[in-house]
């Protein structure tokens, strides 16, 4: 068996990493039983710690285990759950399948980024929304999709887009 380490590792600290955040995830790593074969279940708790995985978090954990960085970055980059990048509050996905292409998924990503001021993969200025063109999500007959966290949107049109994303900004003014 091999035991976490109990050393204490240096951690980056920048602005949006905070200490305090790298001293839960070295909590966690030094409370379990084992590290061996635990690398995915830590990459799972510093994602829920930080809400994703840059380079910075990835070393830190490699260092922690004591096993080569591109181990790690291999996991983060396999499993399409770890994100490198910071995501918003929601995550709207907009299906680029082929049945939701050919019912105008194309505009409906075009619509979005004009209104939310982003790309793709990128993050709204408020934090509330992260952007993404997604493959087929398995719903072809609700096409075009849209999927905002969980939540599908079926047959959707660019006129309700206002009001789909207004439902989760008046969300947010409510909490
Ligand atoms: S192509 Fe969009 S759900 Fe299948």
């Amino acid at each position: 068996m091999t035991k976490p380490q109990a050393i204490s590792v240096t951690a980056p600290v920048k602005e949006n990493l905070p200490k305090e955040k790298f001293d839960e995830l070295e909590g966690f790593i030094n409370n379990l039983e084992t590290t061996k074969g635990s690398l995915i279940e830590i990459l799972h708790k510093a994602q829920n710690i930080f809400g994703y995985l840059p380079r910075d978090i990835q070393l830190f954990v490699a260092r922690k285990l004591g096993i080569p960085g591109a181990e790690v970055f291999g996991v983060v980059s396999f499993y399409s759950y770890f994100t490198t990048k910071p995501r918003g509050k929601h995550t709207i996905s907009v299906c680029m399948g082929t049945a939701c292409f050919v019912r105008g998924s194309d505009k409906i990503i075009e619509r979005l980024k004009e209104k939310l001021g982003i790309e793709s993969n990128e993050i709204t200025e408020d934090g509330l929304f992260t952007l993404k063109d997604v493959r087929c999500i398995g719903a072809c007959g609700l096409a075009p999709v849209v999927m905002i966290d969980d939540k599908v949107y079926g047959r959707v049109k660019e006129e309700e887009l206002d009001d789909i994303l207004n439902s989760y900004r008046d969300r947010e003014v409510q909490q």
